[in-house]
C-alpha cells in the first residue's frame, strides 16, 4: 500500500486496550483515563479480521499494543489467530513488561516473534515514581524470560527525560555490552495527559547521544525492523543502542505505518485526531470491499508530518492511542 506520497505502509500498530496496570507520568494522570466500556473494545475476532483485510492490502508487520497489551485477558489466543495468517511475515508486542514473565514463553509458543519492553531507570524507587504504581523487578523479570524463551530481538524502550533518568543514560545504554538488548532511547512527545509536564523534561536527543558517547564510542550496526531508529553498538557488544528523535529529526518521510485503536479507529498518525471508523463498519455488516475502503481512506488521510512540536492538545492520550 503507498499513500499519497509515495510512502510505502507494511506495518500496522493494533492497541488490544486502552487500559494499562501503570500510570507513567508522561502518559496518564495519577487517577488514569476514563476506560472505554468493554462493548466500545474490538472483540478478537473483529481484530483478526481486520488484520487479515490489511494483509491483503500489503501490511507485512503487525504489532500489538495498549494501555498495556499483557492487561487483556487472552491475549495469546489473538497472538496464535494473527500468527496464522498467512502473508503476515512479522508479529511483535510492545509491554511494559511487568506483567510478562509467564507470559514470555506461552507468547513464544503462540508466535509472537519479539517485543519491546518500555524501560526508563534501573533503580527501583526511580521506576516507582515514573511509572506511580509499578515494581522493578517484574519489568526486569519479563526482560529475562523474553530473552531466555528466545523472543529475538528484545528491545528496550527508554523516554529520556531531563531532570528524572537523565543521570543514568550511560548505564541504561550500558546494558547493552553484558546482554543482547537493543536499548532505544525516546524523545518524550506533547502526547500525555500533562503537557507542560512533558515540555518541562523535554531531552533533545542530541543530549542523550553525547551522554551516551560518554560511556564509550559507537559504531553503526544493523539490526532487522530497525524503523526509525538507526541502530549503534559499543564495539564488541552483544547489543545495540539507538535514537529516536520524533520531535527533533521528525521521520515522518519515512513512516511506513497505520495504527488500529482499541475502539475500532484506523488512525493513519499518531499525532493527529484524524480517524476512521471500522467499529462501525463491522457491526453494521460491512463486507471485505468496505473494510478495505476504510484502509485506503485512512491512507488518503496520512498527513504529510506531524505537528508534535507545537505542544497541542489531543483527544487521545498515549495509553488510548498505543504509541
Ligand atoms: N512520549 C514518548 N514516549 C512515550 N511512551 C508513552 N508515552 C510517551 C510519550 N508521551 C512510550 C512508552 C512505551 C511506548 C509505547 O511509548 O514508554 O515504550
Ligand atoms: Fe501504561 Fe505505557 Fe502509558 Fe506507562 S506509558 S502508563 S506503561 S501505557
Amino acid at each position: 500500500m503507498r499513500d499519497r506520497l509515495g510512502r510505502e505502509i507494511d506495518y500496522l500498530r493494533v492497541s488490544v486496550t486502552d487500559r494499562c496496570n501503570l500510570r507513567c507520568l508522561y502518559c496518564l494522570p495519577p487517577q488514569g483515563v476514563r476506560p472505554k466500556a468493554h462493548d466500545e473494545i474490538l472483540h478478537y475476532e473483529e481484530i483478526v479480521r481486520l488484520v487479515e483485510v490489511g494483509v491483503s492490502l500489503g501490511i507485512r508487520r503487525v504489532r500489538l499494543t495498549g494501555g498495556e497489551p499483557l492487561a487483556r485477558l487472552g491475549l495469546t489466543k489473538l497472538v496464535a489467530q494473527l500468527a496464522a495468517i498467512p502473508g503476515l511475515e512479522d508479529l511483535s508486542l510492545t509491554t511494559n513488561g511487568t506483567l510478562l514473565a509467564p507470559l514470555a514463553a506461552p507468547l513464544k509458543q503462540a508466535g509472537l516473534k519479539r517485543v519491546n519492553v518500555s524501560l526508563d531507570t534501573l533503580r527501583p524507587e526511580r521506576f516507582r515514581a515514573i511509572t506511580r504504581r509499578g515494581t522493578l523487578a517484574d519489568a526486569w523479570a519479563g526482560i529475562e524470560a523474553a530473552l531466555a524463551v528466545g523472543l529475538d530481538p528484545v528491545k528496550i524502550n527508554t523516554v529520556a527525560l531531563a531532570g528524572v533518568n537523565d543521570d543514568e543514560i550511560g548505564e541504561l545504554a550500558a546494558l547493552t555490552r553484558r546482554l543482547p538488548l537493543h536499548v532505544r532511547f525516546i524523545e518524550v512527545m506533547p502526547l500525555g495527559a500533562d503537557l507542560d509536564w512533558a515540555a518541562a523534561h523535554a531531552l533533545p536527543m542530541a543530549a542523550v547521544r553525547s551522554a551516551v558517547e560518554k560511556a564509550g564510542l559507537l559504531e553503526p550496526a544493523d539490526v532487522a525492523g530497525a524503523g526509525p531508529a538507526a541502530a549503534w553498538r559499543f564495539p564488541g557488544a552483544p547489543g545495540t543502542v539507538g535514537f529516536i528523535a520524533a520531535l527533533s529529526e521528525a521521520f515522518c518521510a519515512r513512516c511506513n505505518r497505520l495504527r488500529l485503536t482499541a475502539d475500532g479507529r484506523l488512525k493513519p498518525c499518531l499525532a493527529s485526531d484524524v480517524e476512521v471508523d471500522v467499529r462501525g463498519l463491522l457491526r453494521g455488516g460491512a463486507g471485505t470491499g468496505e473494510l478495505k475502503g476504510a484502509f485506503r481512506r485512512a491512507l488518503e488521510l496520512k498527513p504529510t508530518h506531524h505537528d508534535l512540536a507545537s505542544y497541542t492538545e489531543h483527544t487521545r492520550v498515549m495509553c488510548q492511542i498505543g504509541g
